[in-house]
């Protein structure tokens, strides 16, 4: 017995080498943690349990006979993160690149196929590079059962991937398919084809930084939904943002009594809008100053900034924040922010995170670059989204909201459940100067008949009150107050119901 639990122990040491010591000192030399490292600073102490470590892979091509390490190249299991259950696969680059062998693929599965079955999120922590070449065909396959139960998951469990190395080819395919993407800054990357076959096809010279880094994904495609500077930041914010989320569809987002009083008043709200119309300011501000604590998790901070989205607790409860941000492009929605937000409204949705929407938009973004960019279908993704959403919806208009933005953000048509409006709120087909100059446009030239119409406009179309003479906006409200009144509407809407007709899914416009 002595000599077989001896065993056991030596095997257990061999797997935790991984690719040997010389290889874990490479990672650590670029400042990168190991698999184990990650999956211990992730998860709480000593609560990671973990499954296949002496799989190893069936490839007897290219002397691999002779060359199998315990684990194949990714550690697998289970843990908890204060106190919740989250299955966890994490490459490791020191086995043959992290590489993705059949057998490294049936591990991710596993760990796939159980989360489900209990109804736990996944985190996967990516490091490798991509199929395992000597395997062929079967490492592609491999992949592919990992894609088809990345979409089997999507919307019963939370998925997300952070990327800590790279992540190239068909491989950004699996964080691609979860919910949300974190990647580490400078020793990150992820792109379908890497910078020597860009050269080769299309004489671009870029770095792989360029190209796919964590900078280029936070803000420029939006592939990623936060940056952060090194392994241990990424791994203590994913245990914050875990908690923002519930373990599956059925369950309601963990609950956190909070301190901040529900009728908590805010004054500087009052005078937080310009008098002038045109004039920005920081909708963050309100965002902070509504939400409990003043605690906003913002996701996708440097992309799109035009509209905000991110998650916050009212009254100890989750929900998700999308907002329109009128210190950028004032506000206007276009293809990126729609895309953006909409995927964001869909996740929410999914996974039973009442929608908290501000509003201050003047319209969709105009130019040959949007409508040949096909805002019409991109801009359809977040109309579809609010409108097929049946989680609580609460919308507050701030300022503006014009034309067929004012229907899109979450406005009474698309069901929302309660919409207010601050008194500076304008709820208008559009802004008054362009109003004018089309229905007086004979007149264009007679300034003073232009400035009258205008005013005349103004005073009857940019406020609150039409809407509300319909029922469009349930309520005018004081700002410093509008987290009391979000909050009891939140109270109200519970327990809501409210389910879309019997039908395969739905044909969202991609
Ligand atoms: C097998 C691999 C490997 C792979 C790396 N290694 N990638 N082994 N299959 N795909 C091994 C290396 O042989 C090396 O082994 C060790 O991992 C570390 O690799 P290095 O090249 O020394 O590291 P580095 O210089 O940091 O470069 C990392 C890298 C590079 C950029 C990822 O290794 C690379 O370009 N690898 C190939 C990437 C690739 O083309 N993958 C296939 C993509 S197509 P030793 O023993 O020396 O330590 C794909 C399709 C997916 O993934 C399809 C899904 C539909």
């Amino acid at each position: 017995m002595k000599d077989v639990v001896g065993q056991l122990a030596g095997k257990r040491a061999a797997a935790a080498l991984g690719g040997g010591q010389e290889r874990i000192d490479a990672q650590h030399a670029r400042g990168k943690l190991t698999a184990r490292e990650r999956i211990e600073l992730l998860l709480d102490e000593d609560s990671f349990e973990e499954w296949d470590a002496f799989v190893e892979h069936r490839c007897t091509d290219f002397g691999m006979e002779d060359n199998k390490i315990l684990g194949d190249g990714v550690v697998t299991g289970y843990g908890t993160i204060n106190g919740r259950m989250v299955f966890v696969f994490s490459q490791d680059f020191t086995v043959f690149g992290g590489s993705l062998s059949e057998t490294h693929a049936e591990k991710i599965c596993k760990i796939l196929d159980q989360a489900m079955k209990v109804g736990a999120p996944v985190i996967g922590l990516n490091d490798s590079g991509g199929a395992r070449i000597q395997e062929g065909v079967v490492s592609l396959g491999g992949y592919a059962d990992v894609f088809q139960r990345n979409v089997l998951a999507s919307g019963v469990i939370p998925q997300i991937s952070l990327v800590m190395g790279p992540c190239a080819g068909g491989a950004v395919y699996s964080p691609a398919m979860t919910d949300f993407i974190f990647m580490v800054k400078d020793t990150s990357y992820m792109f379908v084809t890497g910078p020597d076959v860009v050269k080769t096809v299309t004489h671009e010279q870029v770095t792989a930084e360029e190209l796919g880094g964590a900078v280029t994904h936070s803000t420029v495609s939006g592939v990623c939904d936060a940056a952060y500077e090194n392994d241990v930041e990424a791994l203590m914010m994913v245990r914050r943002f875990i908690n923002y989320l519930p373990s599956n569809n059925r369950e309601k987002a963990p609950y956190r009594p909070t301190p901040d009083t529900a009728d908590r008043m805010e004054m500087s709200l009052d005078t937080l809008i310009p008098d002038n119309p045109n004039k920005p300011y920081d909708m963050k501000e309100a965002i902070r100053k509504i939400v409990d604590d003043n605690e906003f998790w913002e996701l996708q901070p440097e992309h799109a900034r035009n509209i905000v989205i991110g998650f916050a607790r009212m009254d100890g409860h989750p929900v998700g924040i999308v907002a329109n941000q009128p210190l950028v492009q004032a506000g206007c929605l276009d293809i990126k922010s729609s895309i953006k937000a909409g995927r964001f409204v869909r996740f929410c949705d999914a996974f039973n995170i009442p929608i908290v929407t501000l509003v201050d938009v003047p319209g969709f973004m105009p130019g040959t670059a949007q409508e040949y960019g096909g805002i019409i279908k991109h801009g359809a993704k977040l109309l579809f989204a609010y409108a097929e959403a049946t989680v609580p919806k609460v919308t507050v208009i701030t300022r503006k909201a014009y034309g067929g933005a004012y229907d899109v953000m979450a406005s009474k048509h698309l069901r929302g459940d309660v919409n207010l409006a601050w008194p500076s709120a304008e709820i208008a087909v559009m802004g008054p100067k362009g109003a004018v100059e089309i229905i007086f446009r004979k007149d264009i030239g007679d300034e003073e008949k232009i400035a009258q119409c205008t005013e005349e406009y103004r005073e009857k179309f940019a406020n609150p009150f039409i809407a509300g003479s319909r029922g469009f906006i349930d309520d005018v409200i004081t700002p410093s107050n509008t987290r009391n009144r979000i909050i009891r509407s939140l109270r109200m809407l519970r327990d809501k119901q409210l389910e879309n007709p019997a039908k395969k899914h739905d044909n969202i416009p991609l």
